[in-house]
């Protein structure tokens, strides 16, 4: 499973990137907005640190907007994905990016229905929002399982991306899914490495090793 931070922040992905643990980063207008900083150097920031794939999202509601919003977008960096929302018009969109190579991740999914459509365009990516759903009573689980029986079912070589995660139980859930990418807020990302277990084991084998008095070098 390929992790993605799903943050405008550039501590954070500065520090996700130095563990070697990131794999690319989504963004959207919410996350950039709190950054409070000119977006579009903002992302090329993100794309001075991150190598993978980093999401930029448009802001437009008819498909020539995002088409040229989204080749705006592209020239901030050759790893920019355009982040288009799921749509008729968005999808137009992703149909045209798809024709000339342009990777695309289509966003706020919460169907199976909208998964299918998306990947009928030809989207690179599918963003299915797990903690949207839950907040509203659904299993957001259930439309990452439902959407990868649905993929492997017609070799489908859309990537599904799950995003909206809220804890590390999401991140094992959509893992036994088997979701191809986890994006998830930093927060999660650092409650993923913790175990008490692992603490007091740090510590006890700490103690021990202090009592024979010698050094590694
Ligand atoms: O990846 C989508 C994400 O940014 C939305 O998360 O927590 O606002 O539902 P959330």
């Amino acid at each position: 499973m390929k992790f993605f931070l799903d943050t405008a922040a550039l501590d954070d992905i500065r520090e996700a990137a130095s563990i070697g643990v990131l794999d690319g980063v989504t963004t959207n207008p919410t996350l950039l907005s709190r950054e409070g900083c000119p977006p579009m150097e903002q992302l090329a920031q993100i794309c001075e640190i991150v190598q993978g794939p980093v999401n930029g999202e448009v802001i437009g509601d008819d498909h020539e907007t995002m088409i040229r919003e989204g080749r705006k977008l592209r020239e901030i960096a050759d790893n920019i994905v355009v982040k288009i929302p799921m749509t008729k018009e968005g999808l137009k969109a992703v149909r045209v990016f798809s024709d000339e190579g342009v990777p695309t991740n289509v966003t706020l999914v919460f169907s199976s229905n909208q998964a299918l459509l998306a990947a009928k365009a030809g989207a690179s990516y599918i963003s299915p929002f797990l903690g949207r759903l839950d907040d509203i009573g659904h299993v957001g689980m259930d439309l990452i399982r439902e959407i990868m029986v649905i993929y492997e079912n017609y070799d489908i070589m859309t990537e599904v991306l799950a995003a909206s995660i809220r804890s590390p139980l999401h991140v094992v859930e959509a893992a036994m899914a088997g979701a191809n990418i986890a994006t998830v807020p930093f927060g999660v990302i650092d409650k993923m490495f913790r175990h008490p277990l692992t603490d007091s084991g740090i510590e006890s084998f700490m103690n021990d090793w202090k009592k024979l008095g010698h050094d590694i070098g």
